[in-house]
């Protein structure tokens, strides 16, 4: 059986696309590339540069109690949807220019789709 099978039964009850995203991703790769390319800013389950990404993936934006968000962020009205996480994830400062988030994007699509396959299996 696939890993991500419990995560996609869950997607399934949001939407059938998204459901398709789960199944065919490969959360071990993902967990990887949060180590070398988020982890110096982000933790799972604690705020430090970043704010904490466990249960990021249908979030509201800018969410986090406490945390000292831009104000380009701080004004969206958006969830991260795995869309908008795609979007984000491409190129952060394309998406808000005025981020504070200091990272260029993740060019290579197989590695957008594992760290998000890793973020959503955090829920
Ligand atoms: C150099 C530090 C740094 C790196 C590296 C980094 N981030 Fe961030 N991230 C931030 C900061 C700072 C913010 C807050 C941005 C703002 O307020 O404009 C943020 C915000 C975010 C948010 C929005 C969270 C929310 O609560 O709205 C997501 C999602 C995110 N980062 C994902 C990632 C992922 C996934 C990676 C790795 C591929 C990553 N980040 C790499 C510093 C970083």
């Amino acid at each position: 059986m696939y890993p991500s099978f419990r995560i996609a039964a869950g997607a399934l009850a949001l939407s059938l696309s998204q459901a398709v995203f789960a199944l065919d991703c490969d959360p071990a790769a993902g967990q990887k590339v949060f180590q070398t390319k988020c982890s110096a800013c982000h933790a799972l389950d604690s705020d430090r540069v970043g704010p904490h990404l466990g249960g990021v993936v249908g979030r509201p934006m800018a969410s986090v109690q406490g945390f000292a968000y831009s104000p380009a962020l701080a004004g969206a009205k958006d969830s991260w949807s795995l869309e908008r996480l795609e979007t984000w994830l491409t190129s952060p400062a394309r998406m808000f220019p005025e981020t504070t988030m200091a990272f260029g994007g993740l060019r290579k699509a197989d590695e957008r789709k594992a760290v998000l396959c890793f973020l959503q299996s955090q829920g």
